[in-house]
């Protein structure tokens, strides 16, 4: 598949690392990487991938999509991010949290995530309920993960990594407790803990658990709990995956009536329409050929 991104200025390139670094203090100072990775999922993981509707186009800061029951808390977020987003009001705010969560990640000791700008903010939120419900097990992952978003079976297990990071909080979840001993840290101990059972202090949601028990998420558990970096490929994989849904589009002469962004075609573009104009030439004018 060929992956097109909009061409963005050099204006606006400089205005995305001034904001990293920027998040990079904010994240710092107040420690809340956590919350800024799951701004940066619940934005994307609304995608429906059959209406193309929903995913990370900056709708959370609407005050409807925060209503939602899902996103509890992550009014906290945004209200953090606003002071940051206001020095760089070129930058889109489908651009600027996903960039919070690429750099929660690193800054927290993960992999490095690619982050492509160029995303459009969207007017309108998503419907409610399109985020996973904790207390489901495999199945409800992969109608949300694969027939709603369109990700893999490996991209759930990836992705669920991320609980490496942060807590559940009563208020927010109903849930309360983090999975790690150190949930500041992004490493591979999710995945550790999880393989070593129940404890005191700890916490595992059902949605969790069913990593261990379906018979295709659990070798990949087993995996990412030996190799940390196999962990660290997948999840920067699966994370970019996340990012761009609804995103990158394949083909310039499909994308080019919707965007007014700039967008290069690629060679095999160039093929095409020149096929297709010698195809129509051929057509028209057979007495000629
Ligand atoms: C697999 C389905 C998932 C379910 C059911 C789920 C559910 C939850 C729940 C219930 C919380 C607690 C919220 C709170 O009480 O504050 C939470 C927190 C969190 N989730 Fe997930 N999650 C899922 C996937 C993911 C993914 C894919 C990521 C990122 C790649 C992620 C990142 C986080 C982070 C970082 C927190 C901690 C937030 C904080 O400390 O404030 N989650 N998740």
């Amino acid at each position: 598949m060929v992956k097109n991104y909009p061409v963005v200025s050099e204006d606006y390139k400089k205005a995305v690392d001034k904001a990293k670094r920027k998040l990079r203090g904010l994240i710092a100072e107040k420690n809340c990487a956590p919350l800024m990775l799951r701004i940066a999922w619940h934005s994307a993981g609304t995608f429906d991938v059959s209406t193309k509707t929903g995913g990370p186009f900056g709708t959370m800061k609407h005050p409807a999509e925060l209503a939602h029951g899902a996103n509890n808390g992550l009014d906290i977020a945004v209200r953090l991010l606003e002071p940051i987003k206001e020095q760089f009001p070129g930058i889109s705010y489908a651009d600027f949290y996903q960039l919070a969560g690429v750099v929660a990640v690193e800054i927290t000791g993960g992999p490095d995530v690619p982050f492509h700008p160029g995303r459009q903010d969207k007017p309108e939120p998503p419907p409610e309920g399109r985020l996973p419900d904790a207390t489901k097990g495999s199945d409800h992952l992969r109608d949300v993960f694969v027939k709603q978003m369109g990700l893999s079976d490996k991209d759930i297990v990836a992705l669920s990594g991320g609980h490496t990071l942060g807590r559940c909080h009563k208020e927010r979840s109903g849930f309360e407790g983090a999975w790690t001993t150190n949930p500041l840290i992004f490493d591979n101990t999710y995945f550790k803990e999880l393989l070593s059972g129940e404890k005191e202090g700890l916490l595992q949601l059902p949605t969790d658990k069913a990593l261990l028990s379906d018979p295709a998420f659990r070798p990949l558990v087993d995996k990412y709990a030996a190799d940390e970096d196999a962990f660290f490929a997948d999840y920067a994989e699966a994370h970019l995956k996340l990012s761009e849904l609804g995103y990158v589009v394949l083909h310039f002469f499909l994308l080019f009536p919707k965007f007014n962004l700039i967008v290069i075609p690629t060679q095999m573009d160039l093929v095409l329409i020149a096929l297709s104009f010698g195809f129509c030439f051929v057509f028209f004018f057979p007495q000629i050929c």
